[in-house]
């Protein structure tokens, strides 16, 4: 089967061999296809606007393990739930005034809301946890499977643990091959990191555990309320949000940061700036994430370029960092590289 053609509905239709055969567009009848594999409790990595995702039933306890050993992700470490709005949300999380305002103001898109979780939740994805972080993805086809499934899916970012995360199909299947044999392709995420993860659970205090492309500022100015916003960087499990791992999104190739005056690369050196260079020092080869320097464009190239160029062969990877203080995505942006060079 080439990209291009459907599946049909078949309960066995295998992967064809050959590159990237196991990405499939996102016809009608590849997602109704796909809806009931994940029904019976098989894997699908799916688009978002943030980044590729691989899903699972969230109340299928087997398939939840499935992405865990795919992905080698410690079993401390919990899963988002994707929904297809909120009152699938509230189905499965206590669901609240506040979790409603931010609804109405941000979904579908990259907020992820902390909740204390229903019963149908099972352990596995939240980690034994009694909260569960939900979310409804700003992507038309993967908003179709959920609702064609019926029930939330339970989806990490879909890389390998500690891996830079997938920001384009092709992302995924360089990564796992055919450990996951059924990648819809949503093209490059609008956004390409990962969403802002919000904690609601607490009555007391609101704060962001992860930040993304919605800031604690715009979710403090929806609520009214102060939210805190606790990048912390701690290095060991477990931990009240363990993806706030210090070390993670890492590239193989040595990564180190730079603010301010270039390094002198040497010509099996690459670097990276933030936006197109004026001038380049040394004989390294040099590249930028952005023409502009926006924030947006940079997080939309930031892990494919950090993928491209880590499997080039380069002896050490050069990258500008955003200076501090920084707010909104670039606040994102500098998280993702920090943990990206951290050892
Ligand atoms: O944009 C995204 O959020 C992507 C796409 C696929 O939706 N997903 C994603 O999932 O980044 P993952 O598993 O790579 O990161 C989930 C983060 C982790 O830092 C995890 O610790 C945290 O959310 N998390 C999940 N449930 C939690 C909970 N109940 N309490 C605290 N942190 C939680
Ligand atoms: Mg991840």
């Amino acid at each position: 089967m080439v990209a291009g053609h459907t599946l049909g509905f078949s309960k066995k239709a295998p992967p064809d061999t050959g590159a990237f055969s196991f990405i499939y567009p996102p016809t009608k009848d590849n997602l109704t296809y796909f809806a009931s594999l994940l029904k019976e409790g098989g894997l699908v990595a799916i688009p978002t606007e943030t980044v590729y995702g691989l899903a699972a039933k969230a109340t299928d306890i087997a398939a939840c393990q499935t992405v865990f050993t795919i992905k080698g992700r410690p079993l401390i470490d919990p899963l988002i739930v994707h929904v297809d709005g909120p009152e699938m949300a509230a189905k499965l999380a206590e669901w609240n005034d506040r979790a409603d305002c931010l609804a109405k103001a941000f979904w579908p898109g990259p907020l992820s809301i902390i909740l204390r979780k229903k019963p149908c939740i099972p352990d596995i994805v939240t980690a034994g946890l009694d909260t569960v972080a939900i979310r409804c993805p700003r992507h038309p086809d993967t908003l179709s499977l959920i609702t064609e499934v019926g029930t939330g899916l339970a989806a990490p970012s879909a890389n390998p643990f500690g891996y830079i995360s997938p920001s384009r199909a092709k992302h995924v299947a360089d990564s796992f091959g055919e450990r996951v044999p059924y990648i819809i392709d949503g093209g490059s995420c609008e956004i390409g990191l990962e969403s802002t993860v919000l904690d609601l659970s607490d009555n007391t205090t609101i704060s962001v555990l992860r930040p993304g492309a919605i800031s604690a500022e715009a979710i403090s100015d929806v609520l009214k309320e102060p939210v805190l916003s606790t990048t912390k960087q701690i290095k060991d499990l477990p931990l009240s949000s363990p993806g706030t791992l210090l070390s993670h999104y890492s590239p193989t190739t040595p990564l180190e940061l730079f603010s301010g005056i270039p390094p002198t690369a040497s010509a099996t050196e690459a670097v990276i700036f933030l936006k197109a260079p004026q001038n380049r020092l040394g004989n390294g080869q040099t590249f930028w994430f952005s023409e502009s320097g926006e924030a947006e464009e940079i997080a939309r190239t930031l892990f494919d370029l950090l993928r491209k160029l880590d499997r080039a062969g380069f002896t050490r990877i050069y990258c500008e960092i955003p200076a501090a203080p920084a707010v909104g995505l670039m606040l994102a942006i500098r998280d993702r590289l920090t943990r990206a060079a951290a050892k």
